[in-house]
């Protein structure tokens, strides 16, 4: 009878044990001191899924870091400093890389200004991935992330390791603003609406789909379009001077890497909207484009079609493939 207990406890234990180890997620957030970064790191310690939690920043991460460690969660918390060996040290092992670190908005200035800033930390934090964590899914955060999303494709292209299904600009804010504004004005629970936004992650390059949601009413709606292009702009005025969306942009970027977690453990049917190097808008020269994403465990598993918009979604997806090019030679005239 104890035998018999005994051989069922360890058959548990064993069971447990390669569950567990099958399920080691190391998460890794660069730029973890920052306005997006401390929330982002808090929402990730509550997440299950993840075993080994590392924050690395220029500033602040160890402090950041023993803060969160006090978290009655399984995941162990460790921080980082700005030497070479705490960025490769933090990036080691690593199954998720999020990138919020660089500079955000103030009132007056578009995400592109923002560029000159930014694409030389996101260059430098990818040399570092590329090298320490070159199969890790990187998740960029850092804006412009039209253009962020391409140095690192770059970086990483020379580095030798470049795959391009375990690369995605986070647009997972205009999805989750898009069905937010869409139950305010529907008087729905926002957890039941699901837009789809396509495009990219600047003004008239994000475009959502209402043809596709249970609201085709809303095509045309000029004030809610304004709002889920601009909603960027709402936050960064409302703050005056003192920065973009942090809080809600830790939730999104919590969402999707709960989503890769997911979809890597084994769940079926994870899609989130992302921007990613596709093959839709290829023959127009572009080469990076958000559009629904079947996730699983090689990452981005299969990229999937526009589908059929209105008259109206043709309209702004044209204006935004345009803008979109413009922004492909923005980046090659700033490597
Ligand atoms: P923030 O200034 O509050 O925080 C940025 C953090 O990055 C700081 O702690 C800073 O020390 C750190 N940092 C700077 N250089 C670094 C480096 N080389 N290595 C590691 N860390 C470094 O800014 P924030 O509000 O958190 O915004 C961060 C970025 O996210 C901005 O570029 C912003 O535009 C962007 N953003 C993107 C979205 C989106 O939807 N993708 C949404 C909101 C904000
Ligand atoms: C957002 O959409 O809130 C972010 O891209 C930050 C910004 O600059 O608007």
């Amino acid at each position: 009878m104890f035998a018999a207990r005994r051989a069922f406890t360890s058959a548990l234990q064993t069971r447990a044990f390669s569950a567990s180890a099958r399920d080691l997620s190391k998460v890794t957030v660069l730029g973890a001191a920052g306005g997006i970064g401390q929330p982002l790191s808090l929402l990730l310690k509550l997440n299950p899924r993840v075993t080994d939690l590392a924050l690395y920043d220029i500033r602040l991460a160890p402090g950041v870091a023993a803060d969160i460690s006090h978290i009655n969660t399984k995941s162990k918390v460790t921080g980082y400093e700005p030497t070479p060996s705490g960025l490769d040290a933090a990036l080691k092992g690593a199954e998720i890389v999020l990138i919020p670190a660089g500079v955000p908005r103030k009132p007056g200035m578009t995400r592109d200004d923002l560029f000159n800033t930014n694409a030389s930390i996101v260059r430098d934090l990818a040399k570092a991935a590329a090298k320490s964590s070159p199969n890790a899914n990187i998740l960029v955060i850092s804006n412009p992330v039209n253009s962020t999303v391409p140095i690192v494709a770059e970086v990483f292209k020379k580095a030798g390791v470049y795959n391009p299904k375990r690369l995605f600009g986070v647009t997972t804010l205009d999805v989750v603003r898009a069905s937010r504004f869409v139950s305010e004005l529907k008087g729905t629970d926002p957890v039941d609406e699901n837009i789809t936004v396509v495009g990219g992650h600047s003004g008239v390059t994000i475009v959502p789909l209402f043809s596709q949601s249970s609201h085709p009413d809303l095509v045309g709606n000029a004030a809610l379009l304004k709002r889920v292009q601009f909603g960027g702009d709402e936050v960064v005025q409302a703050k005056d001077g003192a920065g973009s969306a942090t809080l809600s942009m830790a939730m999104a970027g919590a969402r999707f890497a709960e989503s890769l977690l997911k979809a890597a453990q084994g769940q079926k049917g994870v899609i989130e909207p992302t921007f990613v190097e596709s093959p839709l808008y290829k023959d127009q020269g572009i080469d990076f484009f958000a559009s629904k994403v079947e996730l699983g465990p090689n990452g981005a598993e299969k990229i999937l079609e526009v589908g059929k918009l209105a008259p109206e979604e043709e309209k702004l997806l044209e204006a935004c493939l345009a803008d979109l090019k413009k922004g492909v030679s923005f980046v090659a005239q700033n490597p």
